[in-house]
């Protein structure tokens, strides 16, 4: 059984013991439901570190008003089977009350690449991220931290913290996993109906188009784009398409014309559910 942990105090003396043997830390942190994706993080530190260190909490300063901060899926039991079978060797579930007690007041912001895609819709979201990523490597220390490709922007935006802050970490990225038919695991998956799911499909549908008509020679960001909305307009549940966007994979700044290496990233509402996306070109 994965050990868990949920006091702050406790798991840092855990982890300073451990590197005072000298053992390497990775670190998986997480807002659990785990799934899969999860899974895979988990399965590269496992190969690239001495201990495994997973954390679950849903963070209440990355959601935004009217946002599923109060819905967000949670199983603490399920979670630790999953953690327990993938070999975690510490589950560090933190309460609320610990990491934002009543007197909290110090938060990390980041400019230029937060402006765009998911941060331009979700004013406050990166700040809450950033906020809490720091405080979490700060009580986990680890030498590297997995972070999924489906959140791009987020796994771009951690490495800028990593680099402007001077952390001791190394940020990996680990490739989206889909389910057999092309859908990008995530927990909000759970909030889907059986119809909802199939409209869902238009994300990575467009996603493929995209990287065909690059492949077939298109360069123009604009007619990549408007067939991909086209495609994904054509499915019934879709409420909202709310961006599509080319950009550079590291600026995050929209390309006018695009290249091979680019990121097509997506954020669309499949009924109230909103899902994001994202290739290399
Ligand atoms: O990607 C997530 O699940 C969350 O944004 C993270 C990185 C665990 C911070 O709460």
């Amino acid at each position: 059984m994965a050990n868990l942990k949920r006091d702050i105090k406790q798991i840092k003396e855990i982890i300073n013991n451990l590197k005072k043997e000298g053992k390497s830390i990775g670190f998986v942190p997480t807002m659990g439901y785990l799934h899969q994706g999860h899974v895979s993080l988990l399965q590269c530190s496992k190969k690239d570190n001495d201990i495994t260190v997973l954390s679950i909490f849903v963070n209440p300063t990355q959601f935004g008003k009217g946002e599923d901060f109060d819905k967000y899926p949670r199983d603490l039991g399920r979670d630790l089977e999953i953690a327990t079978k993938a070999g975690v060797d510490i589950v560090f579930a933190p309460d609320e009350a610990q990491m934002y007690p009543p007197d909290f007041a110090t938060y990390t912001v980041q400019e230029r690449l937060t402006e765009g895609l998911c941060g331009k819709f979700r004013p406050g979201h990166f700040r809450g991220v950033l906020t809490v990523v720091n405080k979490l490597f700060n009580i986990v220390k680890p030498d590297r931290a997995y972070f999924g490709e489906k959140d791009y922007q987020q796994l771009i935006v951690i490495k800028q913290m990593v680099k402007d802050l001077n952390m001791d970490v190394d940020i990996v990225g680990c490739p989206i996993v889909r389910e057999e038919d092309g859908l990008a695991m995530s927990s909000r998956n759970k909030y889907l109906s059986e119809e909802e799911r199939q409209s869902a499909l238009s994300l990575s549908k467009a996603l493929f188009l995209a990287k065909q008509m690059f492949e077939s020679g298109e360069t123009n960001p604009e007619k990549i784009k408007q067939k991909m909305k086209e495609l994904i307009l054509q499915h019934p549940h879709v409420k909202e398409v709310q961006y599509i966007e080319i950009v550079h994979p590291q600026t995050l700044e929209p390309k006018d014309k695009v290249e091979k290496g680019d990121r097509v990233l997506l954020a669309v509402y499949v009924g109230d559910t909103r899902l994001i996306d994202n290739i290399e070109l």
